[in-house]
């Protein structure tokens, strides 16, 4: 099927905004690219590494085979919709304070992943967590600090 170039308003981080692409374009090259929203990183580009997490509709999602068509009408989250360096979300300041990060390019997926746990499921146990975060890739082996981070947080939030 022949794609087809659409102008269409997004919701993202409690703003709404207009967007011109092609209609299966990834919504993480919109977001990186049209609004200058770099938390969502780009990894594999398959859907396979989890480096490019957003929340849609309050579940994470994997914005490089979103496409934008699918977006319309959906509110989405970016890690920049969390909080920011003054005044992080729990959920960053949980992973701040296990120093869960090396070098950190899978770092805003897994906190947005952790994000949509935690909303969901605000007390999970070990397994949970384990399992919510295993399509979420790290290549430098964190996966110990970042599962502490996720306990933190469960502890700390509201
Ligand atoms: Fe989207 Fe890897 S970049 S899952």
């Amino acid at each position: 099927m022949i794609s087809q170039h659409i102008t269409v308003a997004l919701e993202v981080n409690g703003h709404t905004t207009e967007v011109s692409a092609m209609a299966d374009t990834p919504l993480l090259l919109i977001l990186r690219n049209d609004l200058q929203l770099n938390g969502p990183k780009y990894g594999c580009g398959l859907g396979e590494c989890g480096a490019c997490t957003v929340i849609i509709d309050g579940v994470a999602a994997r914005a490089c085979v979103f496409p934008l068509s699918g977006a319309v009408g959906r509110a989405i989250v970016t890690l920049e919709g969390l909080g920011n360096r003054e005044a992080p979300h729990p959920v960053q300041q949980a992973f701040i304070d296990e120093q869960a990060a090396q070098c950190g390019y899978c770092l805003n997926g897994m906190i947005m992943t952790a994000k949509a746990l935690l909303d969901r499921n605000p007390h999970p146990s070990e397994t949970e967590i384990r399992q919510e975060l295993s399509a979420n890739l790290c290549r430098c082996g964190t996966h110990i600090e970042i599962l502490r981070a996720v306990l933190r947080a469960a502890r700390q939030m509201p």
